[in-house]
Formats: structure tokens, sequence, C-alpha cells
């Protein structure tokens, strides 16, 4: 199926991450997902710049960074610098979204707008056509390894609905407790793109993980 897949190093062993990183370089992996909290928008502290940094100058792939901060517009410079290619911030985090997405693109990034599991798409109807991505949390956000929310294929499937209605161009991007076994139906809802942390990172032949998830 043709679906972008995007490893969550928020799975990674912290201890090797080099090496972590340089195994998603040699794999098929399309992109890779960063997780950053601030420990205040979610119940959970990641990491900052200085990993970034180092993902800067290791990684191979373009950086999807999903932003769990409560002030991203404080930051946009700052992903812009660290190489990022996609920026998703939080619906829930952004009075002034439109804004938010406009400064995200003048810095030369994709800019994409994350939706908690209780927040309906209905609500992206006036902002749809300014977001080049949507990411669906199938998780409530701030941790790896959480179960899949079944609520999240309806969901995606009303985002695909409004994305046609609209005219819109955004991608939509599944994040949370997907694994080899629902990454066919979540691809079949009308995902684009599919983040997988625990499924890539606990598995014992990660690089195999990875063929089989780009095999489906
Ligand atoms: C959840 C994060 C996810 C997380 C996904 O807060 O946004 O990106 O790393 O991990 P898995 O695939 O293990 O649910
Ligand atoms: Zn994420």
């Amino acid at each position: 199926m043709d679906f972008i897949l995007s490893p969550s190093i928020l799975s990674a062993d912290f201890g090797h991450l080099e090496s972590d990183i340089a195994m998603l370089n040699n794999s098929e992996a399309d992109w890779i997902h960063v997780d950053v909290m601030d420990g205040v928008f979610v119940p959970n502290i990641s990491f900052g710049f200085p990993v970034m940094n180092m993902l800067k100058k290791t990684a191979q792939k373009p950086l999807d960074v999903h932003v769990m901060i409560t002030q991203p517009d404080q930051y946009i410079n700052h992903f812009a610098e660290q190489a990022t290619s996609t920026l998703s911030v939080h619906y829930e985090a952004c009075t002034h979204l439109h804004r938010t997405l406009n400064e995200i693109r003048n810095k030369g990034m994709k800019a994409g707008v994350a939706l908690n599991p209780h927040t309906p798409v209905n609500l992206l109807e006036d902002i749809i056509t300014e977001a080049d991505m949507i990411l669906v949390l199938s998780v409530n956000p701030g941790f790896g390894g959480q179960k899949f929310i079944e609520h999240s294929y309806q969901k995606i499937e009303k985002l695909k609905n409004l994305i046609i209605q609209k005219n819109s161009n955004a991608k939509i991007e599944v994040d949370g407790g997907v694994t080899l076994d629902n990454a066919a139906k979540l691809s079949k809802a009308g995902a684009d793109i599919l983040v997988a942390g625990n499924a890539v990172f606990n598995s014992a032949k990660p690089i195999e993980t990875i063929r089989q998830f780009k095999a489906i």
C-alpha cells in the first residue's frame, strides 16, 4: 500500500541514539518522527533542541516534528534552523492557528495540525486549506506504547471527506498505537502517513519490521 512510514524515535534507545538513527538511515523508513513534549501540554517531557541538533547532523530522512507544547509560536524559528521538514502543532494549543500555520510555511517548512482524540475534525473546516498535513492522534499524547483508540478510523474517514469537500491538499498522518496488524486498515481508511514507535523499536529486528510495514 502506498503510505509513508515515519518511525517515532520516542521509543528509540537514547543510550544509543546514533546507532538507532543509523538503522533508520539504512532502512526503508521514509521520514523520522520526532516528538517534542514540554511537560505542560502533555504529562511527559521528552527532549528538545540539543537532541534535534544531533538529528540534524545524523538523520538522512526528512524530520517530521510533532510538538506537544503550549507555546509553539515561540519556537518556529528554532525548528526551522534544526532542519525540520514538517512541523505539526496542536489545534488545542494554538489560539491563532491561521497565523501559526502561515508562519511555519513562511519559514520553509510544511505545516501540520495535530488533533487530540477528543477534538472533532469538523473544527478544521475553516483552516484545512492552510495545512499541509493533519495529524490524528490515535492515543492520548505523551507516551509511546499505548493502545490504539478504535474510534480513530471513523475520524480518519470524516477527515478524508472534509479534505475532498474543501479541495484541500492536506495529507493525513496517524500517530499512536500503529502496528503491522492495523496499518492496512488505516491506509484504507485514508491515512497517508503512519507513525510507528513501539512497533519498530521494540521489535527484535527493526529493519525487517520496517520492511514489513512497507510491504503491506
Ligand atoms: C504519542 C506520540 C507518538 C508516539 C507513538 O505522544 O505522539 O508519536 O511516539 O508511539 P507508539 O507507536 O508506540 O504508539
Ligand atoms: Zn507523535
